[in-house]
């Protein structure tokens, strides 16, 4: 058994019965609503567009419809709130801290559109006590219901904790570009995850390109790779998203593209891969809700870190 699953088996074990098998990967509202479908969206390269496209793919995936969460994971340099034209004043370290609840925190930038802001304190769980870990695993357990889809926007690059949110995540989405240095590093991206912690499924967005051929290049690339290196990976071609100046005008106006210009070459794109990925179920099904995602996202940073 690889080790990603074997760390789900415990994480189930530790919660018996609460997390549905085989769940549906939709749920239309008024089903079941507690198995939101979590996706990150990441990349090996920095500055490829991942918080561009969640923050256009939430407003899409809201036009549909359904409520979405976003998670701003990346730690680091986190700019979700630039784009959607706010300045939150407290983010997830107050949580962790237990200054602050989790429904304090979130922020509501757009009708069926929350956030919860990055902070420190992610970064490494192994240091809160199990009171602590318990605590942040409640609050999370308010969100269950409210929510058809949490996107995460992970940092760059192959540090542990974008690996465990990726590894934590129902799918994950790889963001790349035509450069060279992107390609590569998104296939180390996969590399690790698939040789070190057994995760295989993949989704390729392709962005900033002139066009589909273009895209497909860079697909066709990274799958031979990947299908000729990592045993058993998968590498799914999600589409691409054209190189578009609407995009960094509306960066300019501190507002995603899809809400600026909705008729937008790239909001085009990214309103075809919301409903792509609305009518393609999940190939195994949503692994449980939110308080779950972030019950796995413990489970691997104390096994792999602790
Ligand atoms: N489709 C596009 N067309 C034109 N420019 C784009 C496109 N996508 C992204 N950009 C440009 O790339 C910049 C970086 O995008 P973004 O901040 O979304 O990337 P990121 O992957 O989240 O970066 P980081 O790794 O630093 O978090 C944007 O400010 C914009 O100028
Ligand atoms: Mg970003």
């Amino acid at each position: 058994m690889d080790q990603a699953s074997s760390l789900r088996k415990i994480v189930k074990r530790q919660a018996p019965g609460s997390i549905k098998k085989n769940a549906p990967a939709q749920k239309h509202k008024g089903d079941d609503m507690t198995s939101p479908r979590v996706i990150s969206v990441t990349s090996g390269k920095g500055g490829v567009g991942k918080t561009n496209i969640v923050a256009s793919l939430a407003m899409a995936f809201s036009k549909l419809g359904k409520q979405v969460l976003i998670l701003d994971a990346d730690l680091g340099l986190a700019n979700m709130d630039i784009i959607f034209g706010m300045r939150p004043e407290f983010n997830i370290s107050h949580v962790i801290s237990g200054e602050k609840e989790l429904s304090e925190i979130i922020v509501d930038v757009r009708p069926g559109i929350k956030i919860i802001p990055a902070g420190s304190g992610l970064e490494d769980l192994t240091t809160l006590t199990e009171g602590q870990k318990l605590h942040l695993l409640s609050e999370f357990e308010a969100l269950d219901g409210t929510v058809d889809f949490v996107l995460i926007d992970t940092g760059a690059g192959i540090s542990s904790n974008v690996i465990y949110f990726n590894l934590a995540a129902d799918e994950c989405i790889i963001i790349a570009t035509h450069e060279p240095t992107s390609i590569t590093d998104a296939y180390a991206m996969m590399k690790v995850m698939s040789n070190n912690h057994g995760a295989k499924r993949y989704k390729l967005l392709v962005n900033m390109v002139k066009d589909a051929n273009e895209a497909k290049t860079v697909y066709l690339t990274l799958s031979q790779a990947v299908d000729r290196f990592l045993n058993g990976a998968v590498l799914e071609y999600l589409g691409f998203i054209p190189h578009d100046e609407k995009l960094k005008t509306s960066v300019l106006n501190r507002k995603p593209v899809m809400e600026l210009y909705p008729d937008a070459p790239s909001s085009r794109q990214i309103a075809d891969k919301a409903k792509l990925i609305l009518n393609t179920p999940l190939a195994k099904g949503s692994e449980g809700n939110v308080k779950f995602f972030m019950k796995r996202f413990m489970a691997y940073s104390q096994a792999l870190n602790g």
